[in-house]
């Protein structure tokens, strides 16, 4: 028998916002978007990597709720994320966030994000966290390489199954608190800042074959990136490698990391296997 509250109710409008320099988190978000839809949802796609999609801040008046998902950087929603959430103005509405995480450290992002949306006016109703291969795999790392998979994205669709009963009221209940950090905010900021010691070097072209299509200036998310000087500008780059990646003529590089990640993998008490056990999460 149809239940009447379902066949009355409006679809919910979502607005499903991604950060995905690398493509990982664009990945988990078109498989949540397709899981939505299967909900009666309406998610809209909305892609806020390039700088110009960030100039403005988001107008929530045609969304009934926001799905965040980022990217892990040190620990924390990436920089340039952080500052477009305090330009929001939630209003009450519900929202969850996302992260992929290259099988390291992920706290205290869950906690600090929802302080940031909670303070732009958001309830948060859910968050979830996705093994994703790690962005240093470009240098030469082998972390969570071919994640996620399709046990990730089976936790996707339960997460976007969960997420929008919560988002129509159907289930009223909210998480509980997220794992927080003593940690000050200048020690975040160091942690953030310790990337460029992994890295020894920003992204820069050091290949001759360089045509100058202008690809890696145009798709930084920061506008660090100087096509003409083919280098970053360190107080802007974030590192998150966009550059590295789509440039069609390999032309951009980093040093080799290999040896870092051997020295992290100690670092962290971990094995390459006990890493790959890692599941997507959801927290509810
Ligand atoms: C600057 C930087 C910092 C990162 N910090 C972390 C981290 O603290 N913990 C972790 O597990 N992964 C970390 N990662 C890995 C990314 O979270 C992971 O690869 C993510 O899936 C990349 O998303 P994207 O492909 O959508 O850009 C970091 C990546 C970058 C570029």
């Amino acid at each position: 028998m149809i239940n009447q509250h379902q066949t009355t109710k409006e679809p919910m409008k979502i607005a499903l916002v991604f950060f995905s320099p690398t493509g990982s988190t664009a990945l988990v978000a078109e498989h949540i978007r397709d899981y939505l839809l299967d909900c009666r949802a309406v998610p809209t796609l909305i892609d806020i990597t390039p700088m110009a999609y960030r100039g403005e801040s988001l107008d929530m008046a045609p969304y009934d709720a926001l799905i965040l998902g980022v990217p892990v950087h040190s620990w924390r929603a990436p920089r340039v994320v952080r500052n477009w959430i305090s330009g929001l103005c939630g209003d009450g509405k519900p929202c969850s966030t996302f992260f992929t995480y290259g099988g390291f450290q992920i706290h205290p992002a869950h906690h600090s994000t929802r302080t940031l949306l909670e303070n732009a006016g958001f309830r948060l109703v859910s968050s979830a966290e996705f093994p994703a291969s790690h962005t240093f795999n470009l240098g030469g790392w082998k972390a969570m390489e071919n994640r996620p998979d399709e046990s990730d994205f089976a936790v996707a669709k339960e997460y976007a199954e969960k997420t929008s009963c919560r988002f129509s009221g159907e289930d009223r209940n909210l998480p509980g608190p997220f794992e927080p950090t003593t940690h000050t905010e200048a020690f975040l900021d160091e942690i953030e800042m310790f990337r460029f010691r992994i890295l020894s070097s920003l992204p820069a072209r050091k290949a001759k074959s360089c045509s100058l299509c202008g690809i890696c200036q145009e798709i930084c998310p920061t506008g660090a990136f100087d096509a003409q000087r083919g280098a970053a500008s360190a107080d802007m780059c974030i590192a998150c490698l966009g550059c590295l990646l789509r440039c069609p003529e390999q032309a951009i590089t980093i040093p080799d990391l290999s040896e870092s990640f051997a020295f992290k993998l100690k670092a962290e008490g971990m094995t390459i296997d006990q890493m790959q056990t890692k599941e997507s999460r959801i927290y509810f």
